[in-house]
C-alpha cells in the first residue's frame, strides 16, 4: 500500500489572456513539390535478394509475396493517424548491408523511410506513399562499454529497455528515458532528439551522444563514432544527424556517454489545488532538492482522471485528491540513501504545511514496486488519451507561466466553435516535462477530421509563436509539422537547412516529405 498524506485546498484563480498576432498566419503558408521518386519494383525486389537474407525481406511483391497485412505494423503510425502504402520493408543485419540498399535507392531514385520502434508521434516514421522501409530492428549488438568512462557504443537498432538492462549489472543507466522505452531504439531517440522524462538532470542528446556512425544517403559510411569525451577538430558533424529525423542518412552506430546508476531513488505524486502553486512548489523543489533532483512532472486534473480511468496507475484516494486541480511528480536520483530521503522529507514538510497552502495531499513510494506505479501513471497518459480517443498532440516549449492559459485558450476555442462534444472533441488534456518548459498539449477526438484540424492549426501554432515558443520542444517536425517549421525557425534558417539537405541528399531519397517544408 502506498502511504498518503492529506492536506488542504486553495482555490483556483481565473486565467489571462491576450489574443495572438494574425501576421502569424501567413506563417502557415505551403505548397507541394514533387520528388520524382521511383516505386520499389520486382526488379529492385530481385537486387535486394541478391545480398539479403530472406528473412531481411518482406515485399508484397513478386516473388515474395509478403500477406500485406505483415506490413500493416511498419505501414501504420502509434497513433492509427499516418499511414503509408510501402510494399517493401528491409532490416538489414549489418551497416555494409544498410550502406548498400541506400546506395542502390539513391542510384534508383527510391525514397526511404528508416524505421526504429515506430513510436514516433509526428508522422515521421511510416511512408507518406511507398516509400521503401528501412527497420533498423535487426542491426541490434551492443558493440562495447567501458565501465571506467562510462561509454556505450551500441547498434541503432537496439531497444532503448535493452541497452537499460545491458548497464544495470555494469552500475550504469541510460541518459534518457520515455515511456517508450519498451519498443523505441537509440537509433531513433538520436534521430528525434527525444528528450523524455529525465532531461532535466541528464540534459540533452546533443550533449551525451559523443560520437555516431551514419550511411549517408549515397551509401558513404561516415564514421563519426567517437568515445572522446573531448574532440575539438573543427564542426560537429554528428549534431547535424541528432534531430534529423533520418532526413540526413542512416543512424547506424551510436556512442553515448552513461551516467553511473544513482545510489537512491525516491518518487512522490503531489495534488495541488490549483495552478497559482505549481510555479511557487517548483521553486522550493529547485532550491531544496539541488543537485539530487531528477524529474519535475507535470498533469493537470484531466490528464491524471484519465491515467487512472484506463488503468494506468493509482496513487491518491479520491478523497484526498478532492478539489486538485493539478499533479506533480517529483523525482530524487542521488548518492546518499540518508542524506535524500532527509531533504526530501524536511521539502514534503515545508510544502504540505497549511499555511503555505502549496499541496493539498501527496504520496511518497515506499518501495520500488510503488516507485513504479507513481511512475506508471504520468508515463501511461499517452496510451490513456489514445484510448479515449483520437489524438491531436502538440508538443510545445512555453514559458511555464502560460501552461494553464494554452489550454484554456485552446479549450474556449474548441468550445467556441461548438466542437467540445463527445462525438467531436472528448477531451483536452495536457501533461509534460515542467522542469524543461515543455507541455504536451493533446486533444482526444471521436475522429480525426478536417474540422477538428482546421479549429487546432494554426490556432495552437500562433499562440506558440506569440509565446515565442517552440511548435516541437521534442518529439520532432516529421510530416505533421512540416507546415509550422516556420513558427519557430526564421526564414534565413530554413534556407540554410534546405541547402544542408541538398548536399548531403541531393536526390532527396531520405525520409521525403518530412521536417522540411513542401
Ligand atoms: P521511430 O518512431 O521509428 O522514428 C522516428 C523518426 O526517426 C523518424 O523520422 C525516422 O525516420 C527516424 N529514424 C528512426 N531510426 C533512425 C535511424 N536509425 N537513422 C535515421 N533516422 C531514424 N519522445 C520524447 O522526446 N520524449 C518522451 O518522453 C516521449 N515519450 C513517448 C511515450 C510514448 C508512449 C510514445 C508512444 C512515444 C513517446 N515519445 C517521446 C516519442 C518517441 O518515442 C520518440 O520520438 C522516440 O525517440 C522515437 O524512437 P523510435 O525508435 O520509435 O523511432
Ligand atoms: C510524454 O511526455 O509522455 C511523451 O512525450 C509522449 C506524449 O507526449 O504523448
Ligand atoms: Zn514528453
Amino acid at each position: 500500500m502506498l502511504s498518503a498524506v492529506a492536506r488542504r485546498r486553495v482555490l483556483a484563480r481565473a486565467p489571462v489572456w491576450r489574443a495572438s498576432s494574425s501576421l502569424l498566419r501567413q506563417r502557415w503558408a505551403s505548397t507541394t513539390v514533387s520528388l520524382n521518386l521511383n516505386s520499389v519494383t520486382e526488379a529492385d525486389l530481385a537486387h535486394f535478394s541478391s545480398f539479403l537474407a530472406p528473412s531481411s525481406i518482406l515485399s508484397t511483391l513478386s516473388p515474395s509475396n509478403t500477406p500485406a497485412d505483415e506490413l500493416t505494423a511498419f505501414n501504420n503510425d502509434w497513433m492509427g493517424k499516418y499511414k503509408g502504402k510501402s510494399t517493401m520493408v528491409l532490416k538489414p543485419r549489418t551497416t555494409e548491408e544498410v550502406s548498400r540498399i541506400v546506395k542502390y535507392c539513391n542510384e534508383k531514385r527510391i525514397g526511404i523511410v528508416p524505421q526504429g520502434g515506430n513510436t514516433g508521434l509526428v508522422g515521421g516514421s511510416v511512408p507518406v506513399r511507398d516509400e521503401l522501409i528501412l527497420s533498423l530492428s535487426n542491426l541490434n549488438k551492443i558493440r562495447s562499454f567501458d565501465p571506467v568512462s562510462g561509454i556505450l557504443v551500441a547498434d541503432a537498432g537496439c531497444i532503448l529497455q535493452s541497452l537499460v538492462d545491458y548497464l544495470a549489472p555494469h552500475n550504469h543507466i541510460m541518459p534518457i528515458d520515455l515511456g517508450a522505452k519498451g519498443s523505441c531504439h537509440i537509433g531513433g531517440n538520436v534521430s528525434t532528439n527525444a528528450g523524455g522524462l529525465r532531461l532535466l538532470r541528464y540534459g540533452s542528446l546533443h550533449g551525451a551522444v559523443l560520437g555516431l556512425e551514419v550511411v549517408m544517403p549515397d551509401g558513404t559510411i561516415l564514421n563519426q563514432l567517437s568515445t572522446l569525451r573531448k574532440d575539438n577538430t573543427g564542426y560537429d558533424l554528428k549534431q547535424l544527424f541528432i534531430g534529423a529525423e533520418g532526413t540526413l542518412g542512416v543512424v547506424t552506430g551510436v556512442s553515448i556517454l552513461t551516467p553511473v546508476m544513482p545510489a537512491a531513488t525516491n518518487a512522490v505524486v503531489l495534488a495541488l489545488p490549483s495552478f497559482d502553486q505549481v510555479i511557487p512548489l517548483y521553486k522550493i523543489v529547485k532550491r531544496d532538492m539541488g543537485e539530487i533532483l531528477s524529474a519535475f512532472e507535470y498533469m493537470d486534473r484531466n490528464a491524471y482522471t484519465l491515467s487512472v480511468k484506463h488503468g494506468q496507475g493509482k496513487a491518491l484516494s479520491e478523497e484526498e485528491t478532492e478539489g486538485a486541480q493539478y499533479f506533480v511528480l517529483i523525482e530524487t536520483s542521488g548518492g546518499n540513501k540518508e542524506h535524500d530521503e532527509e531533504k526530501l522529507s524536511n521539502l514534503l514538510e515545508k510544502v504540505m504545511d497549511p499555511d503555505t497552502g502549496l499541496v493539498t495531499s501527496g504520496v511518497l513510494a515506499q518501495s520500488p514496486t510503488q516507485f513504479e506505479s507513481l511512475w506508471a501513471i504520468r508515463e501511461g497518459i499517452p496510451e490513456a488519451v489514445g484510448k479515449a480517443g483520437k489524438a491531436y498532440k502538440y508538443d510545445v516549449s512555453i514559458p511555464v507561466s502560460k501552461f494553464k492559459e494554452i489550454v484554456d485558450k485552446t479549450r474556449e476555442h474548441l468550445q467556441s466553435k461548438g466542437l467540445l462534444r463527445e462525438d467531436a472533441v472528448k477531451e483536452v488534456v495536457s501533461y509534460g516535462h515542467f522542469g524543461d518548459g515543455n507541455i504536451h498539449l493533446n486533444i482526444a477526438a471521436a475522429a480525426y477530421t478536417p474540422e477538428i484540424t482546421a479549429a487546432l492549426e494554426p490556432f495552437v501554432f500562433e499562440l506558440v509563436a506569440s509565446y515565442n515558443g517552440s511548435v516541437s520542444a521534442e518529439h520532432g517536425i516529421g510530416y505533421a509539422k512540416t507546415s509550422a517549421l516556420g513558427y519557430s525557425k526564421d526564414q534565413t534558417s530554413i534556407e540554410l537547412m534546405k541547402k544542408i539537405k541538398k548536399l548531403f541528399d541531393p536526390n532527396g531519397i531520405m525520409n521525403p516529405w518530412k521536417v522540411l517544408p513542401h
